[in-house]
């Protein structure tokens, strides 16, 4: 796989302004994949077998509250089968059964095979049959070897919030499944401190997934940053290594160098990390340009025609501030962006952290651009931007 990823750089000159910042997403750009697959699937397989269910999991049906996500999960881990091996013919292909559904699908990439379980319903019914919670975690691990992104599922309550019911969360980074599954929309973003959450978002978002059609799936793209742990040698998530061939049981670090999976350097161990923002690290971290990192996420919403559920998917891209400074005028406008962040902003994507070493260094690499003659000052790039 030749492909890189997708340069995400969603920074725009002038004020801050808070808003859901989705788009309508054309359907054969569900879900990406790049020349960094092999890196994620091994990182992902190393998490589900060093963190099992605190990293794929399916809740059950809670009375009064909310139904299970284990149907949707079958339904998922068929249509992301189906749409992967349509798009990416030469890095997935499947087997399918005489009736047209897929038994198995081959990881071209990585040479593996993984069985898929029987479809939700048989072909042309919409009546669905029986799930039980393991086969539908079974399922939510082979559908998360698939893609390079975490994968949610959202169900409606009988209150009509959503509740997040399931998911294969492996590489958040920042965050941990067990702190926010069973939780409603609202309650996780809350709890998040997300800023402006209740004044700006809150409102649209509940609309948005009550009335969210199936044929009309939508995109948003958002950042973070992270500081990195320093080192001499640097290995890009582009480079599946040898050493992560064999990572089912190896360390952490071996593994995922970068801190992809979970960001250490930046907030502390995983397990003793207590669930909130703003970041606060029991060390802080030194702080370098070469240690820090873009995190970008590319995140998509659609409902699942059978079951009605909400998929959303997180696809992150960990990108090295180094090679951003040499990005036509992205170092100017990514400063402009984070001179322009309003105090709970600030606060949430930094807390002091890193701020001063970044600008110090995007306004280096401005002043480099401009030196050089190139356009240091491109105010709108095209191409979607800014996204
Ligand atoms: C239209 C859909 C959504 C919108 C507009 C949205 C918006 C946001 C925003 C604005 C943030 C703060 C970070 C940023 O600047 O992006 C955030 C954080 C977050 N969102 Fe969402 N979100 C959406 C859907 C979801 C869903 C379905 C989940 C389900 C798990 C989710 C989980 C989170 C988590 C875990 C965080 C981090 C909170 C923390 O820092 O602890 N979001 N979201």
């Amino acid at each position: 796989m030749e492909l890189k990823p997708t340069p995400y750089r969603p920074f725009k000159w002038g004020p801050h302004y808070t808003t859901m910042g989705i788009r309508d997403m054309p359907w054969d750009e569900w879900i990406e994949l790049d020349n960094q697959m092999q890196s994620f699937y091994y990182i992902k397989k190393h998490r589900i077998a060093t963190r099992g269910n605190k990293v794929v999991k399916i809740l059950p049906d809670r009375p009064g509250i909310v139904r299970s996500a284990r149907h949707s999960a079958i339904e998922l881990v068929h249509e992301l089968s189906d749409y992967m091996s349509k798009r990416f013919p030469d890095a997935f292909t499947v087997k399918r059964a005489a009736s047209g559904h897929i038994l198995s699908i081959n990881l071209v990439l990585v040479g593996e095979t993984l069985d898929l379980p029987p479809p939700l319903a048989p072909k042309g019914s919409t009546k669905m049959r029986e799930v039980s919670i393991p086969e539908a975690e079974e399922a939510m691990r082979v559908a998360a070897m698939l893609t390079q992104d975490d994968l949610i599922l959202m169900v409606e309550g009988f209150d009509g919030r959503y509740y997040f019911q399931g998911g294969a969360v492996c590489v958040s980074g920042f965050w941990r499944m067990r702190d926010k599954i069973g939780l409603t929309l609202d309650e996780i973003h809350i709890q998040g401190h997300v800023p402006q959450y209740e004044e700006k978002l809150q409102q649209s978002m509940d609309r948005y997934f009550r009335r969210l059609a199936v044929e009309k799936p939508i995109s948003r793209v958002t950042y973070f940053f992270q500081v990195i742990p320093q080192k001499s040698v640097r290995a890009p998530l582009d480079t599946a290594s040898q050493s992560a061939a064999e990572p089912v049981v190896a360390n952490d670090s071996i593994v995922d160098p970068e801190e992809l999976a979970w960001s250490v350097t930046t907030n502390g161990n995983e397990e003793s990390f207590v669930h909130g923002h703003p970041i606060s690290p029991d060390n802080p971290p030194v702080v370098r340009a070469e240690n820090l990192r873009l995190r970008g996420e590319r995140q998509s919403l659609r409902r699942l025609p059978l079951s009605g559920a909400i998929a959303f998917t997180v696809r992150t891209y960990l990108v090295p501030l180094e090679d951003i400074a040499k990005e036509p005028g992205v170092p100017a406008r990514m400063a402009n962006t984070l001179r322009n962040w309003p105090e709970d902003v600030r606060k949430y994507k930094e807390n002091g952290l890193f701020e001063d070493v970044m600008l110090e260094f995007l306004d280096r690499a401005v002043e480099k651009q401009r030196m050089e003659g190139g356009e240091a000052y491109v105010k709108d790039p095209g191409q979607g931007y800014p996204f």
